[in-house]
C-alpha cells in the first residue's frame, strides 16, 4: 500500500491534487493541440483528421456541436466561435436532447461530437443517430482509439495528455482551442481574408503564454479563495462567448466544493436569480473587456446595490474595470473568443482553492464519475 501511496505522489508531479497538476499543465497540453495545426501562410488551420476537401468545407450550411457536462460548455463556445468567425449557423445541443427530440439534420449540416472521454453514453448515442440521418459528423476527442473517435471516423484529437481529475479543466481549454481553429478553418473559406486569418492564427498561437499569465497569479487566486470559501451559494454572470465560461465556472466551483453556483446570463439576473441576493453572496463576474463589458458593469452594479460581494474576472491594465470589483484576477489582453480560455483558467484555479480550503475529495467528488457510460 505505501509503495501505491508514493506511485499517486509520484504521478502528481509534487502536486497536492491532479486537478492542480492538470491546471498547471495547460501551458504545455494547449501548446499540443496546437503545434502544427496553424497554417500563417495561408492564415489558416491545418487539421487533416476533419478528412475535409474545400469542397465539403464550403458546403457547410450548419453545424451542430453536441456533448455533455464540460464539454457542452466548450461547444457553446464554438458555437460563438461558428457564427462570429466563420458566418455559419451553428448551435449546440445536449447530447441526450439531441436523441430524444426529432432532430433535423440535413446532409449539408456537420455534426460535431465533444467528448473528452470519447465514451459518454448519451454522447455517442446521438453521434449514431447523426450518422444514421446522413449529417456529416465528426468527432473532438482526447482519447484516442476512444468508441466516439472511432465510430465518426474523422474528427481532431485533442493531444491534452491523460486528465485523471474527475472535474475537466485541460480538456476544456484543448477543446476550446480547436473549435477556434476549425472555426478558422471554415471561416477562411468564406469571409475571413488571409490577413485576418493569419491575426487570428497568432492569437491562438499565444493561447499557452496567456493561460502562464493567468497561472502565475495562482498564489493571489489562493488568498481571494479563502474569503469565498465559508459562502453556501455563489453566481457566476457573463456576456457573449464569456457566458458559457459562467456556465463553466460555476460547475467547477460545484463540482468540487458543492457550493450551491449557478451561471447565468449576465442579462437574466433581474428574471430571476437577483431575488436570491444577500448581503455578501458572491457575484463571480466575467467583466473581460470585450463588447458588452459596459452592460454587464451595469448589472454589477445592480448585485452590489444589495450588499452582493463581487469578484472580476477582468483585462490587465482595465484599472477602471477593476476598481468596481471587491476582488479580482486579470487575463491579458486578447481576442474576445481567445479571451474565454485563459478566463477559464482563472476560474479554474478558484474553484480548486475555494474546495481546497473547505477540505474537499477535489480529485474524486461525491457521486461524480469522470466519464458517464450510463444513460
Ligand atoms: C462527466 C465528467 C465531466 C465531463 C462529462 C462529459 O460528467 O464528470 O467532467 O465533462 O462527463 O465527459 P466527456 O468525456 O464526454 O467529455
Amino acid at each position: 500500500a505505501e509503495l501505491g501511496l508514493d506511485t499517486a505522489a509520484a504521478e502528481k508531479g509534487g502536486y497536492e491534487h491532479f486537478m492542480l497538476k492538470e491546471i498547471h499543465e495547460q501551458p504545455d497540453s494547449l501548446a499540443n493541440a496546437i503545434r502544427g495545426r496553424l497554417d500563417f501562410d495561408l492564415g489558416s488551420a491545418v487539421l487533416s483528421g476533419m478528412g475535409t476537401s474545400p469542397r465539403e468545407l464550403a458546403e457547410i450550411s450548419r453545424v451542430v456541436l453536441i456533448g455533455c457536462g464540460t464539454s457542452l460548455h466548450a461547444g457553446l463556445v464554438g458555437e460563438y466561435a461558428f457564427e462570429d468567425l466563420a458566418d455559419i449557423h451553428a448551435e449546440v445541443q445536449q447530447a441526450a436532447e439531441f436523441r430524444y427530440r426529432n432532430p433535423i439534420i440535413a446532409n449539408r449540416d456537420l455534426v460535431v461530437a465533444i467528448s473528452q472521454s470519447g465514451e459518454t453514453a448519451d454522447t455517442l448515442a446521438a453521434v449514431r443517430e447523426a450518422i444514421q440521418k446522413g449529417a456529416f459528423v465528426m468527432s473532438l476527442c482526447n482519447v484516442v482509439g476512444s468508441t466516439i473517435a472511432r465510430e465518426t471516423g474523422r474528427g481532431v484529437y485533442l493531444h491534452a495528455g491523460p486528465e485523471i481529475s474527475v472535474a475537466s479543466t485541460k480538456a476544456f481549454t484543448c477543446q476550446v482551442a480547436v473549435l477556434l481553429m476549425m472555426a478558422l478553418k471554415l471561416g477562411r473559406g468564406r469571409r475571413f481574408s488571409r490577413e485576418d486569418g493569419y491575426k487570428l492564427a497568432r492569437e491562438i498561437e499565444s493561447i499557452p503564454e496567456l493561460v502562464a499569465r493567468v497561472i502565475t497569479q495562482d498564489a493571489r487566486i489562493a488568498r481571494i479563495a479563502e474569503d469565498y470559501a465559508k459562502n453556501e451559494h455563489a453566481f457566476f454572470i457573463g456576456r457573449g462567448p464569456m457566458y458559457p465560461v459562467a456556465l463553466e465556472g460555476a460547475l467547477k466551483l460545484k463540482e468540487i466544493s458543492y457550493i450551491h453556483a449557478e451561471g447565468y446570463h449576465a442579462a437574466e439576473l433581474k428574471h430571476g436569480p437577483i431575488a436570491l441576493l444577500e448581503q455578501g453572496t458572491p457575484i463571480i463576474a466575467l467583466a473581460v473587456d470585450i463588447p458588452g463589458k459596459d452592460k454587464t458593469l451595469g448589472n454589477v452594479e445592480e448585485c452590489r446595490a444589495r450588499g452582493a460581494r463581487i469578484l472580476g474576472i477582468v483585462t490587465e491594465g482595465d484599472h477602471e474595470t477593476a476598481e468596481c470589483m471587491d476582488d479580482y484576477i486579470t487575463i491579458p489582453r486578447c481576442h474576445p473568443l481567445v479571451a474565454t480560455i485563459p478566463a477559464v483558467v482563472a476560474l479554474q484555479l478558484f474553484s480548486y482553492h475555494v474546495a481546497r480550503i473547505r477540505g474537499c475529495e477535489i480529485d474524486q467528488p461525491r457521486n461524480l464519475a469522470k466519464s458517464v457510460t450510463v444513460e
